[in-house]
């Protein structure tokens, strides 16, 4: 008992000492202690037991009152590491930065639509076949679906088929006119434009991007002709470049329209006179956009009777109108986020 006794001391002297107070429950003297149980007398054996493992006891709860003590973290310093009622810095000189050409001319052309009376829509960077085809009557099969080099999801529909990133923003012309449908039964036209972002797997090249914009513009009424739609986009044409412009259609194929026309203008730098022109190649025109007057059966899938309204639609290409306006010689510059082309507008 003397030598637990001593031991003891011995240890809680050493356990002061010890940097990693753990080590203290290895003492080889404690491992001695606990090993001579069982060689002490049988009538002393209980005794000596029980304060051999006392002892023990007594370091593990020190060692673990340690340990404790170990996970008391500092404090975190939450004061602002700056002076707060410091002047806010300057805010960054406008000139740093821009909108993108291509905002500011969609912007420029929805005010132009706005005021010939079309509301303003958006398009979906994702549709479905539906909206992409079936409605524009291209019923599954047709040919004419490759025109169009669409991103596929992998993911289908509850059809079975792949969604789309839509190909052109006609890919809205369904929605629009069901949401406009009241219109007509109040004796008001359908008029509406979408200027966005569409996708096709292009081969890319100074005139090619897999990615960029259209304006669709849809108008629905009663005794709506060809005439009508030309002379609108006439309209919208001279009003954008700001000056008298020719134009000029061709018969063209779209499922979803018909007649169909490629629609044409008289190129509004060298109106025809400079054979060297950069924008019209010298001739005088240039090929502009696709347009027509609505299919029935497109009218028909949103409900419109086609014997009673009658409609136009179209779809310019946004890149190619800026391009025209600025002089920009590569489609890419749009989507290249470099800052030396992004500054200069
Ligand atoms: N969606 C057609 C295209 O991208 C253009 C178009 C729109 C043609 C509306 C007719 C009517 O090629």
């Amino acid at each position: 008992m003397e030598q637990i006794a001593e031991t003891q001391e011995k240890l809680l002297a050493r356990y002061e000492t010890l940097e990693d107070k753990r080590e203290i429950l290895k003492a080889p003297e404690l491992k001695e202690l606990l090993s001579s149980i069982k060689d002490v007398a049988p009538e002393k054996r209980k005794e000596f037991g029980q304060a051999v493992n006392a002892l023990s006891r007594e370091l593990k709860e020190k060692v673990a009152a340690e340990a404790d003590k170990a996970v008391e973290l500092p404090p975190i310093d939450v004061t602002a590491p700056m002076d707060v009622n410091a002047e806010i810095p300057a805010l960054l000189a406008t000139e740093n930065g821009s909108i993108h050409p291509l905002m500011q001319e969609i912007a420029r052309l929805s005010d132009i639509f706005g005021r010939m009376g079309f509301a303003i829509e958006e398009s979906r960077e994702i549709d479905d076949q539906y909206h992409m085809f079936e409605s524009l009557n291209f019923p599954k099969g047709h040919p004419a679906r490759d025109d169009y080099d669409t991103f596929m999801t992998v993911e289908k529909d509850s059809g079975g088929d792949p969604f789309i990133a839509p190909a052109h923003t006609s890919t809205m012309q369904n929605r629009v006119l069901k949401k406009y449908h009241q219109n007509l039964e109040n004796g008001e036209a359908i008029a509406a434009v979408v200027p966005d972002r569409v996708f096709r797997n292009e081969d890319l090249d100074a005139r090619h991007e897999h990615t960029f914009y259209q304006v669709e513009g849809v108008y629905v009424a009663k005794g709506i002709h060809a005439g009508m739609l030309i002379a609108t986009l006439q309209e919208f044409l001279q009003e954008y470049y700001g000056k008298k412009l020719d134009v000029r259609v061709n018969p063209f194929y779209f499922p979803f329209t018909e007649p169909s026309f490629e629609f044409a203008l008289s190129c509004p730098f060298c109106e025809g006179k400079n054979p060297d022109c950069k924008v019209c190649s010298g001739e005088g025109w240039i090929e502009l956009l696709g347009c027509g007057m609505i299919h029935p059966d497109v009218l028909k899938a949103a409900d419109i009777d086609p014997n009673e309204y009658t409609g136009f639609a179209f779809g310019c290409g946004i890149d190619r109108l800026v391009m025209m306006k600025n002089g920009i010689e590569d489609v890419r510059h749009f989507e290249s986020a470099k800052l030396d082309f992004l500054r200069q507008f």
